[in-house]
């Protein structure tokens, strides 16, 4: 069976500059591979401007790859009506209250899907947006409310109540609970991991929040400059991250205030310029282990331990593992 979601070699360039600069492009993504699992939940985790969020726009179908390609279900995202890749993936964003219409009454927005699509009578819509105010927590008496009359927590409660009343499959959440204060955050992802095991989803998770990510992903990609440079099961990688970003990164989860966005790494140097990335590894300005390679040659992911890495202390650890064979053969 193939992946739900599939991601192969995916590029996405945006063209910067004017007269005087010069044309240049800021890679955003730069060949991220992957496969999403049914059932499963990916989180993505990397410092600010590493593609995040432009990755979630291609694995929506909001935006097209400049090169590569994503694939649903084993068929080509981009040959799907925008009404057929609804009706599988909806994402949550970051601000609930600039995704939802202030002049649609929450009872109009929850429905609104139901209208577009199609499904059902207007009396079997009315039953099915109750239905999705209890699952997601909100009381009935809101259904008459405008936006602005709820609060942070609300709103996305019924941003979520809206993607899922179709009964999509995938769901991408870009930083679903950033927006919201911390005491109402908790509550909005264990709404997230009730409605997973309800509705039999399967998430992306983007999130700044390493804690929540460990919570709540089954696998995590990590990335860095556009590229995923360590990805595998979430125990695993958070146990024994390989990577030496990975491990900059996720030592810094326990940071004592959590939902402040992504931890000080302690790494040297700062996030480089898409417009500018540095040859061979983009990290190796700022590894503590860089060698002379990875100045000139970029890695590839490869396997080790079961995970994904992308680095070419691997590369050497397996050349010295290969030679004693070597010199016995
Ligand atoms: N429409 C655009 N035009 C030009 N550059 C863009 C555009 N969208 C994103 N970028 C650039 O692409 C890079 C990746 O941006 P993206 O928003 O995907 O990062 P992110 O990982 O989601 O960051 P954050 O954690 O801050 O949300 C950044 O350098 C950003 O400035
Ligand atoms: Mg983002």
């Amino acid at each position: 069976m193939a992946p739900l979601l599939e991601a192969s070699d995916v590029h996405v360039s945006y063209p910067v500059g004017g007269m005087f600069s010069g044309r240049r492009a800021v890679k955003a993504v730069n060949g991220v591979s992957l496969q999403i699992e049914r059932g499963s939940v990916l989180g993505i985790v990397g410092e600010s401007g590493c593609g995040k969020s432009t990755l979630s726009r291609l694995l929506i179908g909001l935006e097209q790859p400049t090169s590569g390609s994503v694939w649903v279900d084993g068929a080509p995202i981009a040959q799907m009506t925008r009404l057929a890749r609804a009706r599988r993936i909806q994402p949550v964003f970051q601000d609930p209250y600039s995704s939802l219409n202030p002049r649609r009454s929450i009872e109009a927005t929850i429905r609104q899907p139901l209208d577009v699509h199609g499904i059902g009578t207007s009396r079997e819509r009315i039953a099915a947006v109750r239905e999705m105010m209890d699952l997601v927590g909100l009381a009935q008496r809101h259904a008459n409310s405008y936006p602005s009359q709820l609060s942070g927590g609300q709103r996305q409660r019924v941003a979520i109540a809206r993607a899922l009343v179709i009964r999509p499959e995938l769901l991408v959440c870009d930083e679903p609970t950033s927006a919201l204060d911390v005491s109402v955050q908790s509550q909005i992802l264990n709404l997230l991991q009730d409605l997973r095991a309800e509705f039999n989803l399967t998430y992306v998770l983007i999130s700044h929040d390493l804690a929540i990510v460990e919570h709540i992903a089954t696998r995590v990609a990590v990335m860095y400059t556009g590229k995923i440079v360590e990805e595998g099961e979430t125990s695993a990688v958070f146990s024994n991250p390989l990577h030496p970003y990975s491990r900059a990164l996720l030592s810094a989860v326990l940071t004592p205030e959590p939902g402040l966005g992504i931890p000080e790494t302690r790494l040297r140097g700062s996030f480089p310029n898409p417009m500018d990335l540095p040859p061979g590894c983009t990290f190796h300005p700022r590894c503590p282990e860089s060698m002379p390679i990875c100045m000139e040659n970029a890695p590839c992911l490869q396997n080790i331990d079961g995970k994904s890495v992308s680095c070419h202390l691997y590369a050497e650890q397996r050349s010295s593992v290969e030679s004693p064979r070597k010199q016995l053969g």
